[in-house]
């Protein structure tokens, strides 16, 4: 087995999933201010400390993405974040995109940007212990949307960043995420996330991208936020028929994000998902289903970080696989 088959089988294996706390600047201060906190750049790293020094979340975490902002920033005894991450028993990843920008030629959606300059930025990104990386794609659906065009340029970024990663040794984390944001039903979000999945697939293959040595992270074939919902039992069988009618056999794994979802709601469909036969192991790699109880519980009080990493010890709880 590669390093990077053995990078990428480590993420997703043993029931443990991926932390995302990889949130962008914009994107962590605006939800530092929504829980009352003051957005700075040592309330973000304070945050971000008090989820990886959380006791013992190895045992239910495999790796935590960072964004790059915290790969370079220390933890409070004076040692890099994947220097600490790496002495807790935790891989570290890290976002590499620069995010959305609208996509010309299709108007109202957008692609996700960061190929330029890439090969060298997922370079110092390893020479600082990052050993897997993310990058993000988004399809809203709509009228007529997603188009074939932006499923065409996300899916296409995709692929391109993916070969450049598992070039430098960095196992991908791909994440193309039809987003919830709709009323409409099950079977529509089942349909685009097919197409997508299959772009997806043939622009890997012809990036020659290897799947044993990358994390698949998908939205799950929910109905629309705004829609009825669908028991978890519904919800596991699209999401399982469509992964498993698009992707190879032989992907390391797949690792779902939370797109929204309540813990509640996140947890329980990973749990029937996981109940459904699968080529591949299958886990969690949820931002906002993991942290938001903790950032809640915290809200910038330097005396509540014990209450900040229960909340995350009891949510990555709920979503660990329980050996059968
Ligand atoms: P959510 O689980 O909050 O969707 O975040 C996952 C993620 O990494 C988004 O890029």
């Amino acid at each position: 087995m590669t390093t990077l088959h053995a990078t990428a089988a480590g993420l997703v294996g043993d029931g443990k999933g991926i932390l995302a706390a990889d949130e962008s600047i914009g994107t962590m201060s605006r939800r530092l201010e929504d829980a009352g906190v003051a957005p700075t750049e040592e309330h973000r790293r304070a945050y971000r400390e008090l989820l990886v020094t959380t006791a013992d979340l190895a045992r239910g975490i495999s790796g935590v993405i960072l964004c790059e902002e915290t790969l370079h920033q220390q933890v409070a005894d004076g040692r890099g974040f994947p220097t600490a991450l790496a002495a807790l028993g935790l891989a570290t990843g890290v976002k590499v995109d620069t995010g959305t920008a609208p996509l010309a030629g299709a108007p109202g959606e957008t692609v996700t940007e960061g190929l330029d300059g890439l090969a060298d930025r997922v370079a110092s990104c390893a020479a600082r212990g990052a050993v897997f990386a993310k990058w993000r794609a988004v399809l809203a659906i709509g009228h007529g949307t997603p188009g074939a065009w932006a499923i065409e340029a996300n899916t296409h970024a995709l692929a391109r960043y993916a070969r450049v990663c598992q070039d430098a040794g960095v196992v991908p984390v791909v994440e193309p995420e039809v987003l919830t944001a709709g009323s409409h039903p099950l079977e529509v979000c089942a349909a685009i996330t097919r197409r997508v999945l299959s772009a997806l697939r043939r622009a890997l293959d012809e990036a020659g991208v290897d799947p044993a040595g990358m994390v698949l992270k998908p939205n799950m074939v929910t109905p629309g936020a705004g829609a009825a919902p669908v028991d978890p039992d519904g919800v596991a069988r699209a999401t399982v028929e469509v992964l498993t009618a698009t992707m190879p056999d032989d992907l390391a794994g797949v690792a779902f994000l939370s797109g929204g979802q309540s813990s509640e709601d996140a947890a329980a469909h990973l749990t029937a998902i996981r109940a459904l036969p699968t080529p591949w192991p299958v886990t969690f790699s949820f931002g906002r289903a993991l942290v938001s109880p903790a950032l809640a519980a915290w809200a910038g009080d330097p005396g509540a970080v014990g209450a900040g990493q229960a909340a995350l010890t009891r949510e990555v709880g709920r979503n660990v696989a329980v050996a059968a």
